[in-house]
């Protein structure tokens, strides 16, 4: 979230409309139409609920507004428009404010298949369908409070809870393992991977020495997940979202961070 970025967030005019060259259009409708398929069976039941409200278009990138009132009638969430790159302090307050910030550019041809930043595609496709169900949407807003009075320090664990949730969860449910993390669902890659991938440990998020585990796990944003952590249904995050977080937190930091299961980044030769 604070790293240098080629993005830059594209104005929308003085009626809040975003004017996507056809080239962005075509790129929105290349990831859609490879996404929406690896959707049945993969993505969890609220998650493909959300998407036939939200209705999102194939030929063009959506405008903000058309996902608002779908999110407003729904959970009485929003999308804000954001540049490419913003502070936690302002993403928690977004959050915190049912507001989902949303970076209006969309990855180049040449990143087709993998890049760092949030575009739109991740956000709006992976993330928005989730955000019409008042379990999710909750959480979210709640986790948005929790770290805006949260510290410096404390804020680096919990956004391992946000990763291992609201972008790379999984659901353990009774028709199988399903996904309801944004960060895979924008992936072809990854939706696959964080269901068969061998390797992959998945562990359960149900209650609350799992989530101080969670608190403690190390991630990387720049490969595929060693590690999922997995609901078993969508209220789980409600539980979550009542415990005393912040006393979690305190507990991971006494406890210390678990060992990463990746290999250190290479060291970038300059
Ligand atoms: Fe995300």
């Amino acid at each position: 979230m604070s790293k240098a970025t080629k993005y830059v967030s594209k104005a929308a005019d003085e009626n809040g409309f975003i004017h996507w060259t056809d080239e962005e259009n075509s790129i929105w409708q290349a990831l859609i139409k490879r996404q929406l398929p690896l959707m049945e069976g993969r993505a969890c039941d609220e998650f493909i609920l959300g998407l036939e409200k939200l209705n999102l278009p194939l030929d063009r990138v959506p405008q903000l507004a058309e996902v608002n009132e779908v999110l407003l009638a729904t959970t009485g969430w929003r999308c804000e428009q954001v540049p490419a790159l913003i502070g936690f302090e302002k993403f928690f307050q977004l959050l915190s404010e049912k507001k989902f910030p949303v970076a209006t550019f969309i990855r180049s041809k040449e990143e087709f298949d993998y890049l760092q930043e949030p575009d739109i595609f991740h956000e709006l496709f992976g993330h928005c369908a989730m955000l019409t169900n008042p379990a999710f949407a909750k959480f979210t807003q709640a986790y948005g409070e929790i770290g805006l009075a949260a510290s410096k320090e404390d804020r680096v664990f919990l956004a391992r809870l946000y990763w291992f949730t609201v972008e790379f969860g999984l659901m353990k449910t009774n028709d199988g393992l399903r996904i309801y993390g944004g960060g895979i669902l924008s992936s072809p890659g990854e939706t696959k991977y964080a269901l068969e991938e061998g390797t992959a440990e998945r562990r359960f998020l149900t209650n609350e020495e799992q989530v101080v585990d969670v608190l403690r796990t190390p991630y990387r944003i720049d490969i595929m997940q060693p590690i999922y952590f997995m609901i078993e249904k969508m209220s789980d995050l409600d539980a979550i979202r009542n415990l005393d977080l912040m006393a979690l937190v305190e507990q991971a930091k006494a406890l210390g961070l678990h060992k990463p299961k990746f290999p250190p980044k290479e060291k970038i030769a300059s």
